[in-house]
């Protein structure tokens, strides 16, 4: 199996958790997608769902799948969230997510479920959360590099406010910047993440802990679910 074929299995793992009758946040990202797919030919076969897109992007593969879309002002509480994430951190799960740049809406629907689903490829668990990928940051554009001095005075190497393939500073589905902040293999996780949030400027951090309920690890030869 190559490394699509890994996350399509754990993909197609986590949607067959989903029940007619659920609010199903759906995440971002190439595993994700394999998952909303896959819903979308379960919902052609009759299951009843409605779905909350973490991304633009989300948004439209759901529309595409036929799966219908709801928001946070019909429904409050999310019943299961299936998303992808950049590392997990073997012994807490804690994750970090956002190299897909929706870590903010990600985070918010994460937050509202009762049920958080992690769909990951035999790549993305690391034995220290910041051992492989930075921490993105989202920050808000006005005064963007003054935010940047801050996150390096704390210790970030700032690799680069993220650009698009075509050069263009990256902006987010909610209009900000984010900066990719690399600290090295992270000792207390929680510790880190209470000073991102102290930070003015700094809308959401893509550090993710003890959220994830459930993590499914697809490697070569089955799908492993790991829970906290
Ligand atoms: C999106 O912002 C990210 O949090 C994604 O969940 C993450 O980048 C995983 O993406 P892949 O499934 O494409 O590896």
């Amino acid at each position: 199996m190559n490394v699509d074929d890994c996350k399509r299995a754990a993909a197609h793992y986590a949607a067959s958790l989903v029940e007619s009758g659920m609010v199903v946040g759906l995440g971002t990202g190439s595993t994700a997608a394999f998952m909303i797919e896959r819903l979308g030919e379960r919902v052609a076969e009759g299951l009843d769902i409605l779905a909350i897109p973490t991304s633009e992007e989300s948004a439209a593969l759901a529309r595409a799948a036929g799966i219908k879309i709801t928001t946070f002002a019909e429904h409050s509480v999310v019943d299961i969230t299936i998303d992808g994430a950049d590392e997990v951190e073997r012994k807490t799960l804690h994750l970090i997510k956002g190299l897909g740049a929706a870590l903010l809406r990600e985070k918010i629907v994460a937050q509202a479920s009762r049920r958080f689903v992690v769909i990951v490829d035999a790549t993305k668990p690391v034995n220290q959360l910041g051992e492989r990928v930075p921490v993105p940051v989202e920050v808000v554009p006005f005064g963007y590099e003054a935010t940047a001095a801050r996150l390096e005075a704390m210790g970030a190497k700032i690799i680069r406010p993220r650009r698009k393939l075509t050069g263009e500073l990256l902006t987010t589905d909610n209009g900000n910047r984010i900066l990719d902040c690399t600290f090295g293999p992270i000792e207390d996780v929680q510790a880190l993440a209470a000073r991102l949030d102290g930070i003015v400027g700094v809308v959401e951090h893509g550090l993710f802990p003890n959220m994830a309920t459930d993590v499914l690890v697809a490697t070569e030869r089955e799908v492993e679910q790991w829970a906290p």
